[in-house]
């Protein structure tokens, strides 16, 4: 069965996108943040709570991606008041990792970016995260900026901006 990206339109979905991202979060960010920090973030930023109010009140979209019909990853989309797209969560499960499915995903988030006549895709990603950074440098997106960000309880984000200029 063919990978399918779907956007989310429903609490359950949804809820069961927030649990996947706590299995992710807590399998791929030890090495890089702490495991106090990834507690923190989880529940700021992919908690259902968190997710409900990024949808209702800041303008993101959620897409689920299914692989043998089974949800493996999701992506988090926000688009901005100006002619770029927020790219602000792509994540694939471990054992789904190393297929194309990313360069799938990040497929899919460019022909969203078009249909909303973006002409440019953006996102943030931690400085030493060195696969992902790869693998968007592979995709086409050039580092266009640094920027550290303070997000409360003493944590701080330290990332590369990353930019996809669309032909
Ligand atoms: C980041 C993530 C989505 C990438 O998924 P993936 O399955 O590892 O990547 P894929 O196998 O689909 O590879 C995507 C592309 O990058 C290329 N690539 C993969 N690893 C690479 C590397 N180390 N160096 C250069 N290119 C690489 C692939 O060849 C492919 O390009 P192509 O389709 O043009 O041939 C996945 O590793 C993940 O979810 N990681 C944990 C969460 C995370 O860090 N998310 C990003 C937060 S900002």
């Amino acid at each position: 069965m063919a990978v399918e990206i779907k956007k989310v339109k429903y609490l359950p979905e949804l809820r069961k996108v927030a649990e996947l991202a706590d299995e992710i979060w807590h399998e791929c960010f030890p090495g890089i943040i702490t495991e106090a920090q990834i507690d923190y973030m989880v529940e700021k930023f992919q908690s259902l709570d968190a997710m409900c109010r990024q949808i209702e009140e800041q303008g993101y979209t959620y897409l689920s991606v299914y692989d043998g019909g089974e949800l493996c990853g999701y992506i988090g989309i926000k688009p901005e008041n100006d002619e770029r797209l927020f790219l602000s969560k792509l994540y694939l499960r471990s054992d789904r990792r190393g297929r194309g499915i990313a360069s799938i995903m990040l497929d899919k988030v460019a022909e969203e970016a078009r249909i909303l006549g973006k002409t440019s895709v953006y996102l943030t990603v931690n400085k030493h995260n060195d696969h992902a950074v790869s693998v968007y440098k592979k995709r086409g997106f050039e580092v266009t900026d640094l920027i550290v960000t303070d997000i409360g309880n003493g944590f701080v984000m330290d990332d590369f901006v990353m930019t996809l200029k669309l032909e």
